[in-house]
């Protein structure tokens, strides 16, 4: 469908930061070989042909490159920012200069601006999305519903200004989405268990080659890379509590563990606990971490896992920061209640005095591996985006089949992807002989 309202073409900080955007992007490009292969591809079958597609997504170097190869196979891109600090501007100039995509994303935006850029996504008038965090299809789906007040103000706004036929032809317009992270799922998942889901849904994040390399080994070292940039911490010798053992959080202790801390981890659920204490690490209640830590780092999905009563049991000078896909892991609210106001000491380091103790909070509680640091490493990018290109080429090709519900990727994608990616790697492995194949599939043979 058509924009329903005019939009500017791009909303970036400065499009004199292109040439270092594309440096950037180039640099990322040489550790992203899978999506080159889909990108060349796409260049010769074309299967975006003609699509408008709207991505809600970081802004960041490998990002650009997923935009290239979307770009590369016929499509027409509106992009904005999944976070107002995870944007780097550069790379935004880059994809406005030099592949045409209306990107509307600012790092350091404001509440404002951040979901202003949102409406000016959906306003691109899309026939798919890509989110990371849910964001683009949660409003797309309070629309749906006529859930005006839930929407933020400046996307209620916006859409007040459209009639009703209107509203109903863009999220009509709409052939399904792809969500990137944990978060983004489980909202959705929630949302086809209501029965409301307007469209069908990859989970993006739901294919092996994403979690357990992307959310694992990329948000482990980025989020450490992160914390140290902000603070220049020495980890040897130091205690982490990590909140939260899924495959974010497993990927944060024993990075932390290799660098030489002492690594104590919370969790609410038993299995992963377990997990954790066979892993070698100490497990126990945030209560009775809070006084231990000196760095602590959520990534649990959840709300307020660091509470004023945890806070206040903290040791002087102790590090807070969440990794969490949204910034409602720490209860900042309630620590400003009990600290009353605190001052920036550092770029990204805002310091809390709680009963004369020094409390940090980096990244005022946002995702810290994008707001201090680079986002994850472009190869584990390379699996996680070769997921949201094939993703997009199977919601153009069948999206007349696809319910609308929360699918995952074909194991055989999956297994594609991981095949291309040891290639890239030089590494081979065995074949199964014809008579594994037969032995594996019979119950009685070789007993
Ligand atoms: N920083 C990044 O770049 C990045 C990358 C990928 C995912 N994420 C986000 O990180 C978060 C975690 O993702 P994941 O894939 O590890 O999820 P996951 O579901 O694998 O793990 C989350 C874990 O947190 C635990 N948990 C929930 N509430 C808790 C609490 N109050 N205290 C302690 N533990 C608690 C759960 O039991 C679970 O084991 C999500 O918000 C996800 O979207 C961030």
């Amino acid at each position: 469908m058509s924009a329903p309202t005019a939009v500017a073409k791009y909303d970036v900080k400065d499009l004199a930061l292109a040439d270092e955007g594309k440096r950037r992007t180039e640099w990322a490009e040489r550790s992203m070989p899978v999506l080159r292969q889909i990108r060349a591809r796409f260049a010769r079958e074309q299967p975006l042909k003609g699509q408008k597609l709207s991505a809600c997504l970081h802004v960041t170097t490998e990002t650009a490159n997923l935009m290239a190869t979307l770009r590369a196979a016929g499509a027409e891109i509106a992009l904005c920012a999944s976070n107002p600090l995870s944007t780097q501007d550069d790379v935004a100039a880059h994809l406005v200069r030099d592949h045409g995509v209306h990107v509307y994303a600012i790092k350091g935006e404001d509440h404002e601006t951040y979901y202003g850029h949102i409406a000016s996504a959906l306003a691109f008038g899309p026939d798919m999305t890509q989110d990371d965090g849910a964001d683009l299809v949660g409003s797309l789906h309070m629309i749906a519903l006529n859930r005006l007040d839930d929407l933020a103000p400046p996307i209620r706004k916006w859409v007040e200004g459209l009639s009703q036929a209107e509203r109903k032809a863009l999220v009509g317009a709409v052939r399904g989405s792809t969500e990137e992270t944990t978060t983004g799922v489980i909202r959705l998942k929630a949302m086809a268990k209501e029965g409301i889901l307007q469209f069908p849904i990859i989970a993006v994040n739901d294919s092996n080659t994403k979690h357990m390399f992307d959310n694992r080994y990329g948000t482990g070292q980025s989020t450490l890379d992160g914390i140290v940039r902000a603070t220049n911490l020495l980890l040897a010798g130091s205690t982490v509590v990590v909140a939260g053992y899924g495959w974010c959080g497993r990927g944060v202790a024993s990075r932390a563990r290799g660098a030489g801390a002492s690594v104590i981890v919370t969790e609410v659920d038993p299995l992963p606990a377990l997990e954790a204490r066979m892993d070698g690490f100490q497990v126990m209640p945030m209560a009775d971490a809070a006084p231990l830590g000196d760095l602590f780092v959520t990534l649990t999905g959840n709300l307020h896992v660091i509470r004023p009563e945890h806070f206040a049991r903290m040791k002087d000078g102790a590090i807070v920061a969440n990794s969490g896909h949204f910034n409602v892991e720490l209860d900042l609210e309630g620590l400003t209640r009990i600290a009353g106001e605190h001052r920036e000491v550092r770029h990204l380091v805002d310091e809390y005095v709680v009963k004369g103790k020094r409390i940090m909070v980096l990244g005022e509680g946002r995702l810290i591996n994008l707001a201090a640091a680079e986002g994850h490493p472009a190869s584990v990018m390379d699996m996680s985006f070769a997921n949201q290109a094939l993703a997009a080429e199977l919601i153009a090709k069948e999206w007349k089949t696809l319910s609308k519900a929360v699918h995952r990727l074909p194991v055989a994608v999956d297994q594609e992807i991981a095949r291309l990616k040891l290639q890239s790697m030089g590494i081979a492995i065995d074949t199964l002989t014809p008579e594994q194949v037969e032995y594996l599939a019979s119950w009685d043979a070789g007993t």
